[in-house]
């Protein structure tokens, strides 16, 4: 493996990993995946190999388990990481805070310890918009300032954030980058991976396909009280494969040695913001299907409105956002019909 463009996922079988690494692959990378499987699941890792068409260093471990971390960085060469392991539930961090506090913090710290072992540079950090809670200026720049956690999960973010931003500052040799995605959906258009959330989903998107699939009866809309286009909450919602991309400019950016800073943060969203309404109407559009909804009050935790601005990711990595909600809702429902053999 030629060490420069090799890149160790963490969390590569996940939902946003896996389509990670389908781009790394085509974008001329070499990827090692290593996940612990405990929120993914194997299928996923074949699934990406029949896209690519060739095999995949898999390594089934767990980033807090230093010696399995140590042995790897030993026996293999690369010089870039993207970090995605973490535990992502914004509801289950409110029940068990240090389930999310232990994993979401040591995962990285055993990270970044082992880059400064091995003297691997390059890291690619998944961070997410919640960080910014509830904006009072819209759309969001990376310079909004960031607000009191509404969850332990959105909490372990700011903290990883922190942990980066300080390692860097102490140690130049460290390149780093973190991506503050909106909300991730969608689906590979091979329908080969896409998200696979166990029992109950907690997202959206997840949750319509799932409805439409009938193995949900209903979609609860959770309040049309918001101060919106009709009610019901916005958010930025990104296709998958669009956000993967994002990855890969992170990826080449870091390798080209491009950085001005070497800690650099970008919103990686759409610009565009969406209310839950908005996108169930899409969804039956393009879909040609009528979805069973009904409006229930607010979900605890909840913000009303988020979308990001997104010029310095355009501008500094060469990305954008290319996929129309229309497509992405579209590969999102391709993907559940494949699951269910429907
Ligand atoms: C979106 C909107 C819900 C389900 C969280 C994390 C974020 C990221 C994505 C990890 C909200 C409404 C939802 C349902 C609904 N996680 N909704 N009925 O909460 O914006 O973001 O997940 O990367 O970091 O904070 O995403 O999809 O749960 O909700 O009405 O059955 O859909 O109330 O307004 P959220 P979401």
């Amino acid at each position: 493996m030629n060490k420069n463009k090799t890149v160790l996922v963490c969390g590569g079988a996940g939902y946003i990993g896996s389509h990670t690494t389908v781009e790394l692959v085509q974008a001329g990378y070499e990827v090692i995946v290593l996940d612990n499987l405990s929120n993914a699941d194997a299928s996923a890792v074949e699934g990406v190999e029949k896209i690519i068409g060739q095999k995949l260093k898999f390594y089934n471990i767990d980033c807090n388990d230093k010696t399995a971390m140590d042995n790897m960085f030993q026996k293999e060469q690369f010089n870039s990481i993207i970090h995605f392991a973490a535990f992502k539930a914004v509801g289950e961090s409110v029940n068990q805070p240090l389930k999310y506090y232990n994993n979401n913090l040591q995962s990285l710290i055993v990270v970044l310890e082992m880059m400064k072992k091995h003297n691997v540079e390059n890291l690619v950090f998944s961070s997410s918009c919640t960080v910014y809670g509830q904006p009072e200026i819209l759309p969001v720049t990376e310079q909004t300032p960031r607000q009191e956690a509404t969850s332990p999960y959105g909490n372990t973010k700011q903290m990883n954030e922190d942990i980066i931003r300080d390692t860097a500052a102490a140690d130049k040799s460290l390149c780093s980058i973190a991506l503050r995605y909106f909300n991730p959906i969608g689906a590979h258009k091979s329908a080969l991976i896409g998200e696979l959330p166990k029992g109950v989903p907690a997202n959206l998107v997840p949750f319509i396909t799932q409805t439409a699939a009938g193995i949900r009866e209903t979609l609860t809309i959770f309040g049309d009280d918001y101060n919106t286009v009709d009610g019901t909450a916005v958010r930025d919602y990104i296709d998958v494969n669009d956000l993967a991309k994002a990855h890969v400019a992170a990826v080449n950016r870091l390798a080209e040695k491009k950085q001005k800073t070497n800690y650099e943060i970008f919103n990686v969203g759409t610009g565009n913001g969406r209310s839950v309404l908005e996108l169930v109407k899409a969804f039956e559009t393009v879909n040609n299907l009528k979805l069973n909804y009904k409006i229930a009050p607010r979900r605890e935790g909840d913000i009303e409105k988020i979308w990001a601005e997104t010029t310095l990711a355009n501008e500094e990595l060469g990305w954008k956002a290319e996929k129309t909600i229309e497509q992405t809702l579209e590969s999102a429902w391709n993907w559940e019909k494949k699951l269910r053999n429907l």
